[in-house]
């Protein structure tokens, strides 16, 4: 795409941000609607996150997405932030809006949820209790997700319980915390099964837990994404239990952030989550 004079221009803030992939799922997105527009990505390292934030609004860009290590620091630096942030404690989506103040949102709760609907149609809030594996950033967005959806019982288990006290103390809601030792346990009777952790990451280690509780029924998500079939969706889908991977959260969340820029609202589809995945 040959860029205008009036293009409208996003990126995504991270250090390192080599890795990421935001610029080509964006990207692909632009070029699908002919749109006259670039997604950048931006490498910051934490010394310069103030001075890169601020300049969004003085260069004329509609924002950016925040990814590792930067999403709790941006929170103090927006002019304006949405209440499902302010839970979360974190923002991935910044927008500059009409009058030039910078917006915080995050679209990551909004991106785990609308993933397991698509992957898992057949799956409803009401169903039963979940089990979610972690207390770090992706938890807090899964469990306000959840317990905003009306999940009836959420059980929450990680290896520090105090994490799990604190987030579950910060969220509120259904929430209870379940000891690392007693996770096997926590799966009676869950109607979801979420891994939060990087465990089962390739490189590394796996997520040691046994399935033999988990109801047939239960839905078994995982965050991660590389590999896309982790042991964990392995294990759940020879015993046939619904599995969703953690790709389409990666692909749901960033279709707030693409609307709010680009004023488009684009669609998640097979063809972009191949393209995606080609890189
Ligand atoms: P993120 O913000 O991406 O979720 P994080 O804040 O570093 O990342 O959280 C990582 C999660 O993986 C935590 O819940 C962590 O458990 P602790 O709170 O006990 O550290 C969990 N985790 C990482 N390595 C683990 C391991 N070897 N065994 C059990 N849990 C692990």
């Amino acid at each position: 795409m040959i860029l205008s004079g009036k293009a409208k221009v996003a990126g995504v803030i991270g250090w390192p941000v080599g890795h990421s992939r935001s610029p080509r799922l964006h990207g692909w997105w632009l070029e699908q609607h002919g749109i006259d527009g670039a997604y950048i990505p931006l490498a910051v390292p934490r010394e310069g996150l103030e001075a890169a934030v601020r300049a969004l609004p003085a260069l004329g860009l509609r924002g950016a997405n925040v990814t590792v290590p930067h999403k709790e620091a941006v929170l103090r630096l927006v002019d304006r932030l949405d209440p499902v942030a302010a839970r979360i404690g974190a923002v991935n989506t910044l927008v500059v809006a009409e009058d030039g103040a910078l917006e915080g949102r995050n679209t990551d709760a909004e991106g785990f949820l609308n993933n397991l609907r698509d992957g898992a149609p057949g799956w409803r809030s009401a169903a039963g209790p979940a089990v979610v594996i972690g207390a770090g950033g992706a938890a807090r967005a899964v469990v306000a997700a959840l317990a905003d959806a009306g999940v009836p019982e959420i059980r929450l288990v990680n290896r520090t319980p105090e994490k799990a006290e604190t987030l579950a103390c910060a969220l509120g809601g259904p929430v209870h915390v379940v000891p690392w030792f007693g996770r096997g346990g926590a799966l009676a009777e869950a109607a979801l099964l979420v891994n939060t952790t990087t465990l089962g990451m390739a490189g590394q280690p796996l997520l040691d837990l046994d399935l033999a509780h988990l109801p047939p029924s239960a839905v078994v998500t995982d965050i991660v994404y590389t590999p896309l079939e982790t042991p964990l969706l392995a294990v759940a889908r020879a015993r046939g239990n619904p599995v969703v991977d953690g790709l389409g959260m990666l692909l749901h969340q960033a279709v707030p952030g693409f609307e709010a820029w680009f004023g488009v609202r684009p669609a998640v589809t097979p063809e972009l989550r191949a393209f995606v995945l080609a890189a």
